[in-house]
């Protein structure tokens, strides 16, 4: 656990990705992340397009794969995830646009099961994710693993939480648009990632951050399955960690 102010922690994890990126890219491999959306990492990408622009750092050897997307969405919708990483990151780096992935909030309802093992299925195949950054909701979801998610859960279709309905109820104008589904990498595809950043800001957020750290490992807080995970650093300010 690190306690530092929102921008030291998004330096801290934009320097980490930095150097991990130059590391394979010496190496000659792919650089493999995994991308979270929401307002948390917003300062992580801005700070990687500083560096882009400003240091030259290439993103050419990366492949993302993003953690969710509302379902049914179309990707031009402004509260897309899809549309989300274009404005916040994609459109602003060097990256191979056949690098990116993210689920697709269009497909047709009897295609997304087949989507959803594909996506998993190329995770495995570039050699898993090197590095995973992560936002938490109120209700403990990691990605959209809502309470319930077991620790075995792949990257499915789940049902969206009221409480997480609720907290996009402004963005998209009522709760009445917020889409009632979401494709999800699964817990297992982020517990499988070999290195892991979360973080969270706000004492909104330290409810949800003392269960998670502290409480049991339970389904019921899917956020909390990271408590086992060998290399998972928790990133918060002093507000998230006022219950701890
Ligand atoms: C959404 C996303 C999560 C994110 C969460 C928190 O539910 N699916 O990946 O962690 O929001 O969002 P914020 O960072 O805006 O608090």
């Amino acid at each position: 656990v690190i306690t530092v102010a929102p921008i030291q922690s998004s330096l801290m994890v934009a320097r980490e990705i930095r150097d991990l990126i130059l590391k394979t890219q010496k190496e000659g491999i792919n650089c493999v992340l995994g991308l979270a959306t929401g307002s948390t990492p917003v300062a992580v990408y801005k700070e990687l397009i500083r560096m882009h622009k400003e240091e030259g750092l290439s993103f050419k050897n990366v492949i993302t794969f993003n953690l969710d997307e509302y379902y049914p969405i179309h990707k031009e919708h402004n509260q897309s995830y899809n549309y989300f990483m274009r404005d916040r990151l994609f459109n602003h780096i060097d990256i191979p646009a056949e690098n990116i992935n993210i689920p697709d909030g269009t497909i047709p309802k009897e295609s997304v099961l087949k989507f959803c093992e594909d996506y998993e299925a190329k995770i495995d195949s570039v050699g898993g994710i090197d590095f995973q950054l992560l936002g938490i909701g109120r209700t403990g979801h990691i990605g959209f693993n809502e309470p319930g998610s077991s620790l075995l859960s792949k990257t499915r279709i789940i049902n969206l939480d009221k409480k997480t309905r609720m907290d996009a109820a402004s963005d998209f104008m009522g709760l009445q648009h917020v889409p009632k589904y979401a494709i999800t990498m699964g817990v297992s595809s982020v517990m499988k990632a070999k290195k892991i950043a979360i973080m969270g800001f706000s004492e909104t957020k330290a409810p949800i951050i003392a269960s998670t750290i502290e409480g049991p490992v339970t389904s019921e807080c899917p956020a909390t399955f990271l408590q086992t995970h060998p290399n998972c650093t928790f990133y918060m300010d002093l507000a998230a960690a006022e219950k701890l």
